[in-house]
């Protein structure tokens, strides 16, 4: 069973490799549901496979929450095309527990990935599903939302992220 790795887990922090659909596909069968069990069970909005241990380019978004998406639940491979007046709202991060704290992200999103079995769709998306999606895909980048926020924000977590870092 796998676990979700904490902030100061190496793992979080790389950039994370495509996914050949084929070559890959015993792996997304492992990966994808505990994926699925590890975001019901946290009731999360999304999770990215570096988060679950693994540092490949897929994560996942909870369809229930985000009607947009379509039924598009598995991204794999995606690529973003943010545009549009930046927006301000508070995110947490199942890998960065008790910390909220809003994050500026352009409002709108263009995206393009493959499903599960490596057929590719588009989506346009707005509201907390572009920011869902761009959460998410700085996963994949090793990009953690507490990044984003300014000099001053950071510098007052700093005594928090380092109690989660285990230092
Ligand atoms: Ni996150």
């Amino acid at each position: 069973m796998r676990s979700i790795r904490i902030f100061g887990s190496p793992g979080l922090r790389s950039v994370s490799r495509d996914v050949d659909p084929a070559a890959d596909a015993s792996l997304l069968g492992e990966l994808l549901p505990e994926m699925d069990r590890l975001l019901t069970e946290e009731e999360g909005i999304g999770l990215a496979a570096p988060q679950a241990g693994e540092n490949i380019r897929v994560f996942i978004l909870e369809t229930s929450m985000l009607p947009s998406l379509c039924g598009h639940r598995v991204f794999v491979n995606p690529k973003l095309e943010a545009y549009g007046p930046p927006s301000r709202r508070e995110e947490g991060c199942l890998s960065v527990p008790g910390i909220y704290e809003p994050v500026t992200r352009p409002s709108l999103l263009r995206i393009s990935a493959l499903d599960p079995s490596g057929i590719r769709f588009e989506l346009e998306l707005d509201g907390m599903a572009a920011r869902a999606a761009q959460h998410e895909n700085d996963h994949l980048d090793g990009i953690l939302f507490v990044d984003r926020l300014g000099a001053l924000r950071r510098k007052l977590l700093r005594s928090k992220l380092q109690k989660l870092a285990g230092g």
